[in-house]
């Protein structure tokens, strides 16, 4: 089988693809046919070692995939030879088969096909538990995503909208802002040109946004926080822009505020049943049109470095994905 593979550290162009011997499943293992892989910023983190989990070299980025089981291993209970499932690998779905251990697949609903669903679970996952468990969004409270084209931010927009909030969407095009529109967006902040904290004072009557999603991370964050309202929730999602910001914290006190850290793979690992809980929540809004995984691309398995270095040079909007 063919995988795309990281042998030594590097920006994607340091990729390549070799044939390596089909996997075989262990203990408590099945061996998945890929047939599409999401592709996530961890991914460009992973193969530059810059992501907290660092696998040994050499390996297969790649966190999420949908295919068919195509061998079982010893003891596994509840899927079988030529089921239709998705996984969170944290790494290795960049390969034609792929082992995974079986606590970490879903059953893919008959209601979406192996692109949606090698699309959803990592970005849907992420926003869900953000915006639902950890800052507990009201309807009629107000939402302002940062990165909101962006797969976690294209996701959180659906979700707080399925949650009855209003979703302001701030990004650094307006083709991007565009997209956040079509997916349920109520109003737009063009950040590359606009400033911030005048366009968020302006669309939230001067009361600033009840929660803030933020993946970017870097000099839009301290603006956001200083715009938010009295007892705001502050989203610590990601820093896609590469720079971890510093706050002042005075900010929380005069705010009654609260920054809220989210690690969705730590809170996947150490509450299961709550992640399981999640993704039945998400498949049900998907089956009833509330949620559309925005699937801006499709590379084949050859072409993955190039979606990497889409991702890593703002290129993508939504999702892209790998076929196989
Ligand atoms: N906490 C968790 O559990 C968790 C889970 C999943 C992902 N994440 C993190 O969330 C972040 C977003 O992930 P994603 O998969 O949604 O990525 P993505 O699709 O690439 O979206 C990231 C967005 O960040 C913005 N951005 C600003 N500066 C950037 C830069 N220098 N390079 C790249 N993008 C930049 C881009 O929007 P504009 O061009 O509009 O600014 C882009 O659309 C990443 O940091 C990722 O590690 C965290």
């Amino acid at each position: 089988m063919k995988a795309l593979l990281c042998k030594q550290h590097g920006l994607p162009d340091t990729l390549v693809v070799e044939e390596l011997p089909d996997p075989l499943p262990g203990p408590g293992e099945v061996v998945v046919d890929m047939k599409a892989a999401g592709v996530n910023f961890p991914d460009v983190l992973i193969i530059q070692n810059k992501y907290q989990f660092k696998p040994a070299l050499p390996f297969s980025p790649g966190a999420e995939l949908a295919g068919t089981i195509a061998a079982v291993g010893d003891g596994v209970k509840g899927f079988a030879v030529g089921d239709r499932v998705i996984a969170s690998t944290g790494h290795g779905a960049f390969a034609e088969k792929v082992k995974v251990p079986a606590k970490r697949l879903t059953a893919l609903p008959d209601t979406l096909d192996f692109d949606t669903g090698a699309a959803f679970i990592l970005t849907y996952g992420t926003s869900w538990h953000a915006i639902k468990d950890r800052a507990a969004l009201q309807p009629g409270e107000a939402m302002l995503v940062l990165g909101a084209a962006g797969g976690v931010g294209l996701a959180a927009i659906e979700i707080g909208k399925a949650l009855g909030a209003t979703v302001i969407a701030a990004a650094s095009s307006q083709d991007k802002l565009a997209v956040c529109r079509e997916h349920g967006a109520d109003a737009t902040i063009d950040y590359g040109s606009e400033d911030l904290r005048e366009r968020i004072k302006d669309l939230t009557a001067g009361k600033g946004p009840d929660v803030v999603y933020d993946p970017v991370g870097g000099g839009y964050a301290e603006p956001a926080f200083r715009s938010i309202a009295w007892r705001g929730r502050y989203l610590v999602v990601g820093f896609a822009s590469g720079d971890i910001p510093k706050l002042p914290l005075n900010l929380a006190l005069l705010k009654g505020a609260a920054v809220i850290g989210v690690f969705w793979g730590d809170y996947v690992a150490r509450e299961p049943a709550s992640f399981k809980r999640d993704l039945h929540a998400l498949f049900d809004l998907v089956a009833h049109g509330r949620l559309k995984p925005h699937i801006s691309a499709r590379y084949p398995l050859a072409q993955g470095a190039q979606a990497l270095d889409d991702m890593m040079n703002r290129r993508v909007i939504g999702k892209v994905i790998i076929t196989n």
